[in-house]
């Protein structure tokens, strides 16, 4: 009786053993899982996502009045004083966060013109954005309106291009 208990239990053992072992699958799948919800998630969080653009923004700005053909190495100098002064405080020019993401590739990341509209205007996209929304659950702050004029925004966008390797 006491063998034949023994036997159950060393099976039992054994099987629960191996269910461990084809377990070790289990969490892969579950990572999956869990993956394709969180892809899932900000497209049901986009608040209109018919009317957003999110290769533009939201602003004034679009591909016929921002022109980015020749680089413009005075500009992107200029465009280096503004950031000193008005964005380093919150961005690094490497990929590294600070308060807000490290600018590192940001120009392969979004268009010249959905660039100048978020800097000269960040709030309507942070709400409508997927992307920056994400940003912002990382960073936990709104990147505040840094009254950039115009100049000041298309220089910010050349130096944003010299950083990112253009000549
Ligand atoms: C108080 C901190 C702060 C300052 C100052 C600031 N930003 Fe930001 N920025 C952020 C945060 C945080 C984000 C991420 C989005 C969010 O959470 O609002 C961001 C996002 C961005 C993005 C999008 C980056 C990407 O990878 O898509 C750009 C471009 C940007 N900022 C440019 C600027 C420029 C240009 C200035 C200066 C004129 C500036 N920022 C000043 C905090 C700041």
């Amino acid at each position: 009786m006491n063998k034949k208990i023994f036997t159950i239990v060393a099976i039992a053992a054994v099987v629960y053993m191996t269910a461990c072992g084809g377990g070790s699958d289990a969490p892969a799948t579950n990572t999956n899982k869990s993956n394709t919800s969180a892809t899932e998630e900000p497209k049901s969080m986009v608040a209109d996502p018919v009317s957003y653009d999110p290769k533009r923004g939201e602003g004034k700005y679009d591909e016929t009045n921002v022109k980015v053909d020749g680089f413009d190495a005075a500009m992107a100098t200029k465009g280096k004083a503004v950031a000193e002064t008005k964005c380093f405080s919150c961005h690094k020019s490497s990929d590294e966060k600070l308060v807000g993401p490290g600018w590192a590739g940001v120009t392969k990341r979004r268009t010249p013109h959905w660039i100048m509209n978020f800097i000269t205007n960040p709030d309507p996209m942070i709400d409508k954005d997927p992307e920056v929304q994400a940003q912002l659950e990382l960073c936990l702050v709104r990147m505040p309106n840094q009254n950039l004029v115009e100049t000041e925004a298309r220089e910010l966008v050349e130096y944003m291009r010299q950083n990112d390797g253009a000549k």
